[in-house]
């Protein structure tokens, strides 16, 4: 058996690749319709990944900063950016351990990044959010919502195969969450595929969970609905928007 490595030392490269079927176009304009609702100019993305949606919003005219606790996920993210003339920064850094100057107009965290936040550090997180927000600054992020891991994740296998990638995720129920043991074959230039290894830990949240870590920290909560504005009580989603108090 290969080495096992934390989240996203090997997927980075591909994360964006084999997402290409979540609607990147579609979501980030809904994001951007909920933010152009404030006077925002500079925001922070948290959990940016390779910076699909920190790209959107530059080119949407705010002033961005990706975030991420992967060095490998931010080189992806720095690397896009500079290879399309996106002028996004790019810090490495763990949400919950990284005091921010209160200087961003708003905060997002898209994409299961909070399911990433073990329970005991959720308020860490929130806090430090928080920190690195201006007074009423914007905090709008997403969970998969509990039902999603208890009937769409919990216990199931996820494959997808492609030319030059086949990708297997073995998805085990925890008591509070999932552990996801992810394996990539990808295929080398002399045509033979490379077996790679990596585990993801996420954290199954409800949304009274969130909005109390919310409230404890400062936050108010301006809205909470399922994706794309879907009926939070049947998408896999849900969406928070909170304005720091
Ligand atoms: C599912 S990916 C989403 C990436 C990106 N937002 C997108 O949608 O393309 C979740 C991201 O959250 C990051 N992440 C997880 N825990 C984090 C933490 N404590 N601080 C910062 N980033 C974190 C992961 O490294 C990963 O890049």
């Amino acid at each position: 058996m290969n080495e096992k490595k934390q989240a996203y030392a090997y997927l980075a490269k591909w994360f964006e690749y084999l997402n290409d079927d979540c609607g990147y176009e579609q979501w980030s304009q809904y994001l951007i319709d909920k933010l152009s609702r404030y006077p925002l100019a500079s925001g922070l993305d948290v959990g940016c990944g390779g910076g699909w949606f920190t790209r959107a919003f530059q080119k949407q005219g705010y002033a961005m900063t990706g975030m991420d606790i992967s060095a490998e996920m931010l080189d992806f993210a720095q690397e896009t950016a500079l290879s399309r003339g996106v002028r996004s920064e790019y810090i490495l850094g763990d949400i919950t351990k990284t005091k921010l100057p209160s200087r961003f107009d708003f905060v997002t965290a898209i994409n299961d990044c909070i399911n990433y936040i073990p329970k005991t550090k959720l308020d860490a997180a929130f806090k430090n959010v928080r920190g690195g927000l201006r007074k009423g600054g914007i905090f709008l992020f997403d969970i998969s919502s509990a039902r999603k891991f208890k009937e769409k994740i919990a216990n199931t296998v996820s494959a997808d195969d492609r030319d030059e990638i086949t990708y297997l995720s073995f998805n085990r129920e925890e008591e509070d969450g999932v552990t996801m043991d992810v394996t990539l074959f990808v295929r080398r230039e002399d045509g033979a595929f490379e077996r790679m290894d990596e585990t993801h830990r996420q954290y199954s949240y409800t949304e009274e969970e969130i909005v109390a870590a919310l409230v404890r920290n400062g936050f108010e909560v301006l809205e909470i609905e399922g994706h794309l504005g879907e009926d939070k009580e049947r998408s896999d989603r849900i969406v928070f928007l909170a304005r720091k108090k």
